[in-house]
């Protein structure tokens, strides 16, 4: 019995010197296995208790379990202090240097043609309008005949078109859309609508694109007159371009109006002066516009001595320009990140 007990205090001094003297967590399981595992040299002390006497087991478990808890404890010990050490060490050594500068993120901007119909879009909203769509590849019907266009009209010279076929084109004019909207109305009833959209023409020059952006207004209801449309149009510019400025109605032609009129706006840049932009006259146009022909409310449906209304028409590229300064037309569509990150500042 006595050598038992001394065999198993040697054991276990044995196991506490080499917890003492592990240098991670790994060695100190290994020293757990060693010992404590179940093929360990403390188990098979235990194991081996059936050849001793009665009196002895007791004596001898008890030893074997106090000499396990005592190892087992400093194993713990040890492991709760590589744990501290390695935190602490990963703490050191992770540290995250604030004053570092950061990677600067991209982030993406608005592209200015959309922004300049989001507020055109929200404004007339805010006055009652719908904002309706219609097709960009358009029938000859739509874009010329129903807006008192017939074939061999000489006013159908003033737009360079592009045909697809002898009945298809690409839409020179979302005034295409008024028609579309005056016929799908069934009821025949009052009509605000406006309608941005793409549009086409074979031009391509610093002020012109084949591919540009119309934004067409109509008006249909009893007793509109003259006084609304020039309201309207005052509201609408004075908003985009400036409150102060002044407005000028120029008598002009549009085969879909009459009266028709195309409206300058006295010059944003020189205030009226005269300067480069408004070509020394201190008015830039900016509208096309006019009081919806008789013909063309009866082609579409609306009866002209009841209804009457108005109509304006006006590029959307050219109300950025001038809002932000832009020089050529093209830039608008060649989505250069250089000229198109200039926008997001505008968003901060
Ligand atoms: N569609 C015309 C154009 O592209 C602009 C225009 C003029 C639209 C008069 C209208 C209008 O609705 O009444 O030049």
């Amino acid at each position: 019995m006595e050598e038992k007990i001394n065999e198993i205090s040697k054991l276990k001094e044995m196991a506490l010197n080499e917890v003492r003297t592990a240098t991670n967590e790994k060695e100190l399981d290994e020293v757990r296995v060693k010992y404590l595992g179940k093929k360990g040299e403390l188990t098979s002390i235990l194991r081996s208790m059936g050849s001793l006497s009665p009196e002895e087991r007791p004596v001898i478990g008890s030893k074997v379990n106090e000499a396990r808890d005592e190892i087992e404890q400093n194993i713990k010990l040890g492991e709760e202090t590589f744990e501290k050490q390695e935190l602490e060490r990963k703490l050191k050594e992770e540290k995250i240097d604030i004053t570092l500068p950061s990677t600067k993120v991209r982030r993406g901007s608005k592209h200015p043609l959309n922004r300049i119909i989001e507020e055109v879009e929200d404004l007339f909203v805010s006055m009652g309008y719908d904002v309706v769509t219609g097709p960009e590849l358009e029938t000859d019907e739509y874009c010329f005949e129903r807006l008192n266009l017939p074939k061999g009209h000489p006013a159908r010279d003033m737009q360079d078109s592009f045909y697809i076929t002898s009945e298809y084109l690409l839409r020179t004019q979302t005034s295409a859309v008024q028609a579309r909207t005056m016929m799908a109305n069934e009821e025949k009833s009052p009509i605000r609508v406006i309608c941005p959209g793409k549009t086409y023409r074979r031009d391509d020059d610093a002020t012109h694109s084949h591919q540009f952006s119309q934004v067409e207004g109509l008006v249909i209801d009893k007793n509109i007159s003259l006084a609304d449309l020039k309201g309207t149009l005052e509201v609408f510019v004075r908003k985009m371009l400036g409150e102060n400025l002044e407005l000028r109605f120029r008598p002009s032609y549009f085969p879909f109006t009459e009266p028709s009129y195309e409206v300058d706006v006295s010059c944003f840049k020189c205030g009226g002066k005269g300067c480069n932009l408004c070509k020394q006259t201190g008015w830039i146009e900016v509208l096309g516009s006019g009081m919806v022909h008789p013909n063309v409310l009866k082609m579409n449906g609306y009866d002209p001595d009841k209804y009457t209304g108005f109509a304006f028409g006006t590029g959307l590229d050219r109300l950025a320009m001038f809002k932000y300064g832009i020089t050529d037309i093209r830039l608008l569509y060649q989505n250069d990140v250089r000229f198109l990150s200039q926008f997001d500042r505008l968003d901060r």
